[in-house]
């Protein structure tokens, strides 16, 4: 099997944590993951209350779904008291903005005493270049896409298809098997075009994401869709693990099935497939 992971990240929600109305909502919403935001999506005057509403969420807990705090960065005045005070608090990692290199996360790392895993947003022109050295620094455990950040950066204006972003779509899902590392695809701001995300989500499941991150509750059952195989997936699975499970394939590596060819290696997706779904509850 590759680098896959398997616990089921279909959906990152990112909930600004100077949000009081949002924050109290995230018990109902059925992301697989719930990201805290202290970093864009709150305002200076309010980076010290946010602080505080994550560390009180985390200890309050959040019933089985992962809880993830993304922190200012370690080079602006607040990161180093987020670290502070998310030290010991019952998160499941530690999101880093803006990260463009190895030591980058090294630093964090050391800041953070290495009490949960570090996950790093991929969102400078910089991290670009060095995706080998990000992804394999130790204490990492997942790959952010910040699509938002990217464009700035680059002064891209991203098509629907995303195509300007195709390479480091590509080069992010393939650093993170690498390493073994989660990836999640970014966030989609239009917020009433459903069937321009529907088809996004797609897009990101092609290129081999985990999930995709989100910034509404209701964008999270499209995602749930697009990124749990579907029947049909799941039956063609099947049909493969049965198809090399007979006696007269059994010293074969590639075999006819339903008029294509089927190699063992194609088997290997299929076991992942299943076993992504058990994980989902879906088989
Ligand atoms: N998480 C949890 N709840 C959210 C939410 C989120 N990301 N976004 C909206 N909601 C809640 C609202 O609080 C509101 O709750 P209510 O019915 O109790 O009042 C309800 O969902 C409907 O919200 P809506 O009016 O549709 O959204 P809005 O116009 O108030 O806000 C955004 C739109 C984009 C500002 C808001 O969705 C948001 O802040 N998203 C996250 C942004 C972020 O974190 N960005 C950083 C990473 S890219
Ligand atoms: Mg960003």
């Amino acid at each position: 099997m590759t680098g896959a992971v398997l616990r089921p990240r279909r959906s990152a929600l990112y909930v600004p944590g100077s949000n009081a109305k949002a924050l109290a909502k995230i018990r109902e919403v059925d992301a697989d993951v719930v990201i805290i935001d202290l970093e864009d999506a709150v305002a200076p005057e309010a980076k010290v209350t946010a602080r505080a509403a994550a560390v009180t969420v985390a200890q309050d807990g959040l019933d089985g779904r992962e809880l993830v705090v993304r922190i200012n960065s370690l080079d602006t005045p607040w990161g180093g008291d987020d670290l502070a005070a998310l030290r010991g608090a019952p998160i499941d990692a530690i999101l880093v903005p803006k990260v463009s290199s190895g030591d980058d996360v090294a630093r964090h790392v050391a800041t953070s005493a290495g009490t949960v895993p570090l996950w790093a947003m991929i969102e400078t022109a910089r991290s670009m270049l060095r995706l080998e050295e990000i992804a394999s620094a130790p204490g990492l455990g997942a790959l952010v896409m910040g699509t938002n950040d990217l464009a700035k950066e680059m002064t891209a204006t991203p098509d629907t298809a995303r195509s300007q972003f195709s390479g480091f779509l590509a080069m992010s899902v393939a650093a993170a098997r690498a390493f073994g590392l989660a990836v999640l695809d970014g966030v989609y701001n239009r917020l009433d075009d459903e069937a321009g995300f529907a088809a996004e989500c797609a897009h990101g499941r092609a290129f081999g994401f985990d999930g995709k991150t989100l910034i509404h509750p209701k964008q999270v059952a499209v995602c749930h869709a697009a990124f749990s195989p579907n029947e049909a997936e799941l039956a063609a699975a099947e049909r493969i693990i049965a198809a090399f499970a007979m006696p007269e394939n059994a010293d074969k590596g590639a075999i006819r099935l339903d008029g294509q060819m089927v190699e063992r290696l194609h088997r290997q997706t299929a076991l992942r497939i299943l076993a992504t779904a058990k994980e989902m509850g879906l088989r």
